[in-house]
């Protein structure tokens, strides 16, 4: 699979098979994502990755609170800002829109949309859950060399017939999370991330994006 490919098929998949992945596949994946650039080649990322036991014990853990209605752990960073502006408060609603609409989920109802949320917290289904921390005393650039290394991570996936969603949702149950992989101190949960094979018995959104004129400027 060329870059291309791998870049245009990857997207948020948020339903898989149990079909299980290999670990040698896993460590390849994971022993080629080692070499994402990082500014001062700091490599600041802190990574878990859960399989058979220690997963079904967070999905277990987190599924308890989430039936006992615990609305999570306060939060270590904004997910997004508290007043997202134009144009990107209206893209965020135009992805949510198209998601549930693929789902079949009208605006109205609600108990469906939480469903459809809480369903983060079962890794939608896949075997494979991975973990990323970051050091706190991290800042902005370190959190952009962690976002390449996901990125890299989901392409990477990709090339080995796997599909990914990458899930800050995560954040949300952090301390579920921590009781399990047990973090040093002094490492932040940033985002979760669900690996597996694609089911792909269900309706799947093609999210939309920019037009290039909107986001890309070149200059002569
Ligand atoms: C850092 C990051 C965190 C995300 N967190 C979640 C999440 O918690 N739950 C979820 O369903 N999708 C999550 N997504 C997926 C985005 O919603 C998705 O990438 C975006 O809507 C574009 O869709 P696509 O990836 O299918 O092209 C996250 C993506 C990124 C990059």
């Amino acid at each position: 699979m060329d870059v291309y490919e791998a870049v245009a098929s990857r997207r948020a998949v948020r339903k898989f098979t149990d079909e299980p992945v290999p670990r040698d596949v896993l460590q390849r994946v994971l022993t080629a994502a080692a070499r994402t650039p990082s500014g001062g080649n700091l490599q600041p990322w802190n990574t878990y990755v859960l399989t058979g036991a220690s997963l079904a014990e967070v999905k277990k853990r987190t599924a308890e609170r989430l039936a006992a209605g615990d609305p999570g752990d306060e939060p270590e960073f904004e997910m997004y800002p508290p007043d997202l502006k134009f144009p990107y408060r209206d893209r965020r609603f135009a992805a949510a829109e198209q998601r549930y609409t693929a789902l079949g989920i009208p605006r109205e109802d609600k108990q469906a949309r939480r469903k459809a949320v809480a369903a983060n917290w079962d890794c939608f289904g896949a075997p494979v859950a991975l973990f990323c921390y970051i050091d706190r005393d991290m800042g902005s650039p370190q959190w952009a060399d962690i976002g390449m290394y996901l990125q890299t991570i989901m392409l990477l996936l990709r090339a080995e017939g796997l599909h990914s969603c990458p899930q800050m949702a995560w954040s949300v149950y952090r301390r579920t999370v921590a009781e399990v992989v047990s973090p040093p101190d002094e490492l932040m949960l940033f985002c979760g991330m669900s690996i597996g094979f694609e089911d792909t018995t269900t309706n799947h959104v093609r999210t939309d994006r920019a037009r290039i004129a909107e986001t890309v400027t070149f200059l002569d």
